[in-house]
């Protein structure tokens, strides 16, 4: 108790007025200079700066968000919510962040004071006071941004002249307003340092004149950061104003109350007392906080109780406006102590109210910030590893599809190389067998014509029907024949190359082509060669000889002569086409007697004759061969040879029926048909082994379309992975720079904590 009793306003620490707090050093420096109130305006200013760069950050986040929206699922729909959530969320804690100012309540008895203290802080007679109840509702005092002093009530927002304070704030005044409702004061800034530095006085009636206390607490002294008591230092603490208080303590954590034992200039005409009275009211002011309210501790109670009088501060203050000395003659003995103590009052208080207004006000804000950076900053975390994890998985898919690729085109290559060899291959194969047949069939084609059985009968209209039908006939013999012959092993080997064509090229497609590549195959109608042998247009200059011709006449003799001469020649011809040994020198006679000269003269002699014989028509050419023969032979001889040979002509003559015909005709057909077939051989056998290479190769060249799509699909996989590759390691890389500036924003949060919060703990 002696150490309260002892303390007087000169022990304050007060090197330029203004007692420091404890701050951390930069702080410290930079509030030195300053009022108290400056920490609250500081860390308003900071956490403000700090909540518009979260607001910043929060959207950004969306917007990135939201530009990832179709990207991979990188994020759940839940993660967006919560973000988009937090705009409006900080939206609103700026809101309230902008209205936050420091609060301070006064309350007591009537007539304690309580306006007349507040006047003599904002150094002005700006509320109502005097004797008698004079307050009836709530007068709150804040400072005017605009510079402009009016006040507005709690039912409009129209703003009133200021000076109907003294109406609307008066118990006296007819306008009379409901004594919980609040009359808010707007006063220039610059007039008072007070309102300037955000600090917001709060009037009320007196305690004792209502019994609506619970509803006084809860409209206007939740958000309060210091309670002033101003007390009668006249008396002593009243019931009624410890149960208001009572009250108070019990809805807020320890409230912040200095108590104002007023009045105390009544104390200078009792001199003698006065130590024992201040001494009695210390006590039970000390007790009520620290053992009734347990608000503070006994050393913090001493630093909250003060003995004033306001009505000399506030006379004192008003002589200082006008330029006058605060201190008169008029003024009761030991004015300059109380004086001093009032001011004492006003430092105490307005540390105590910046720091807790520090604490309650922006505590919380900046919890709620570092709530919303860290769950930005956890889904940005997220975003950012799925991008990098996805980008990895991308990449990998990416060189599959790549080497995948790569793989497939080079296949491609070897395999076409192959599959060209293989079809030149079956296309000789083809060609040698069809020429083979051909040739074959050709030989037996007289079969083929015997087997012709349509009624013959020379008679040229019937006859033109008759090779018609022959060149049909020898036409589809043929043409089912080669059929017989090579249809069957040549389908299968084409089907066969066919197979092994899709097998090799289907290990290049993926699963989905391979059935496509299943469906090239399997035709409904074997590949079959068309043998193209047009008898009809092949054997039109085919122009039969149906007259009797007797077969030992002189002209078929020379004719068959003929034939076996020239098919000599031919041999001859063809014996002389390949390479003879050299013959010795000096032996040129050696081919000459290859051909058989003398049978080659004597050839010419009988034709000769015989020519001679057929163009003499007259009687001598008759006679001289009559004659010639006769005289060679003799004319029993010739008799006998005549008679033979009338026989022979008889029965040739005879027999020469339509039979005859008919087999003349086929034979003639055959020799001509197998003449012009054979010059068709090569050309038959190109044009089916042509068809053979147009089947394998449009098969191949199918498969190749199938091969090249899927190459298509595969780069253009390729560069689609490649894009979302670049838009995740963007998407990574603004993820990594959100995180960073979370983290940037927390330490922000983290430094101002350490500023403004820790140092008060
Ligand atoms: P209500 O508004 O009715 O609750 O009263 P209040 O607590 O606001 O008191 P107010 O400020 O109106 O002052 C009441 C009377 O006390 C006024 O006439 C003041 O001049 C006077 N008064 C206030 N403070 C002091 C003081 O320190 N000493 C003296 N002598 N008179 C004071
Ligand atoms: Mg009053």
């Amino acid at each position: 108790m002696a150490a309260f009793l002892s303390r007087t306003p000169m022990a304050t620490p007060a090197a330029n007025g203004r007692p420091s707090v404890g701050l951390p050093g930069d702080v410290v420096r930079k509030v030195r200079d300053n009022s108290p109130l400056q920490i609250f305006v500081n860390a308003k200013r900071k956490i403000n700066d700090i909540y518009v760069e979260i607001e910043d950050y929060v959207k950004d986040s969306v917007s990135y968000m939201r530009s990832l929206q179709n990207n991979d699922q990188l994020f759940s729909n839940d993660d967006f919510k919560v973000v988009e959530s937090h705009i409006s969320k900080v939206r609103s804690i700026r809101d309230v962040l902008l209205r936050d100012h420091m609060k301070v309540a006064f309350f007591g008895r009537t007539s304690n004071g309580k306006s007349t203290v507040i006047n003599a802080m904002l150094k002005d007679k700006i509320l109502p006071s005097g004797i008698g109840h004079t307050t009836n509702c709530f007068l709150q005092v804040e400072g005017s941004e605009s510079g402009e002093a009016y006040l507005v009530t709690e039912d409009s927002s129209e703003k009133q002249n200021v000076k109907s304070v003294g109406q609307l704030g008066h118990a006296l005044c007819k306008e009379k307003l409901k004594e919980s409702q609040m009359v808010r004061i707007f006063w220039p800034k610059e007039k008072c340092l007070l309102l300037r530095d955000d600090v917001v006085l709060v009037d009320s009636p007196g305690i004792d004149v209502t019994p609506n206390l619970d509803e006084w607490i809860d409209k206007h002294c939740l958000d309060a950061d210091v309670f002033v008591l101003v007390a009668n230092a006249e008396s002593t603490l009243m019931v009624t104003e410890k149960n208001f208080f009572h009250k108070v303590s019990q809805r807020l954590s320890k409230p912040n109350i200095f108590i104002l034992n007023n009045r105390w200039d009544a104390a200078a005409s009792e001199v003698d007392y006065m130590d024992q009275v201040r001494a009695q009211h210390t006590e039970r002011t000390v007790d009520f906080l620290v053992t009734e309210l347990g608000v503070c501790t006994t050393e913090e109670a001493a630093q909250r109780i003060f003995f004033v009088s306001a009505k000399e501060a506030l006379q004192a203050r008003l002589q200082e406006q006008k330029g006058q000395p605060a201190h008169t003659g008029a003024l009761a003995e030991g004015f300059p102590k109380r004086y001093f103590e009032f001011q004492d009052f006003e430092k105490k208080f307005e540390e105590c109210i910046s720091q807790s207004a520090v604490k309650t006000k922006f505590e919380q804000h900046s919890q709620q910030g570092q709530h919303v950076v860290s769950e930005v900053k956890r889904v940005m975390d997220a975003i950012y590893e799925k991008s990098l994890k996805t980008r990895s998985e991308k990449l990998m898919s990416k060189k599959e599809v790549h080497d995948k690729l790569n793989f497939t085109e080079q296949q491609l290559m070897l395999l076409t190389q192959e599959m060209k060899d293989k079809i030149h291959q079956m296309v000789e194969d083809v060609e040698q067998r069809v020429s083979k047949a051909l040739s074959e069939e050709i030989h037996r084609l007289s079969t083929l014509v015997d087997e012709f059985n349509l009624p013959f009968h020379p008679e040229p209209l019937v006859l033109n029907v008759y090779k018609k039908e022959m060149h049909l006939h020898v036409e589809n013999g043929l043409g089912s024949n080669l059929r017989a012959r090579l249809s069957t092993a040549l389908a299968l080997n084409i089907e066969n190359s066919q197979r092994e064509m899709t097998d090799r090229m289907a290990i290049l497609l993926p699963d989905d082509k391979k059935q496509v590549s299943l469906t090239i195959l399997p035709r409904r109608e074997p590949f079959e060669i068309l043998y193209r042998l047009n008898c009809d247009n092949l054997c039109a200059d085919f122009h039969e000889n149906l007259e009797f011709r007797f077969s030992w006449g002189i002209t078929s003799l020379i004719s068959r002569f003929m034939r076996a001469r020239s098919s000599d020649i031919a041999v001859l011809n063809r014996v002389e086409r390949i390479p003879q040994p050299l013959t010795p020198l000096g032996d040129p006679g050696h081919t000459v007697s290859l051909r058989g000269d003398s049978s080659s003269e004597d050839w010419n002699f009988l034709s000769k004759i015989a020519v001679a014989s057929i163009s003499s028509q007259g009687t001598f050419g008759g006679l001289f061969v009559a004659g010639f023969m006769l005289k060679t032979v003799g004319w029993r001889l010739i008799l006998v040879s005549g008679a033979i040979y009338g026989c022979l002509y008889m029965y040739e003559r005879l027999t020469w029926t339509n039979k005859a015909k008919e087999r003349s005709f086929k034979k003639q057909y055959v020799n001509h048909a197998t003449n012009k077939l054979k010059l068709i051989v090569d050309l038959t056998s190109a044009n089916c082994s042509h068809q053979v290479q147009q089947e394998l190769s449009s098969t191949f060249a199918r498969l190749c379309h199938l091969v090249d799509e899927s190459i298509e699909d595969m780069s253009g996989k390729v560069k689609t992975l490649e894009k979302e590759v670049k838009l995740l390691e963007e998407s990574a890389n603004s993820a990594k720079v959100l995180r960073n500036k979370a983290n940037y924003v927390a330490r922000e949060l983290k430094l101002f904590d350490e500023a403004y919060l820790k140092q008060q703990d």
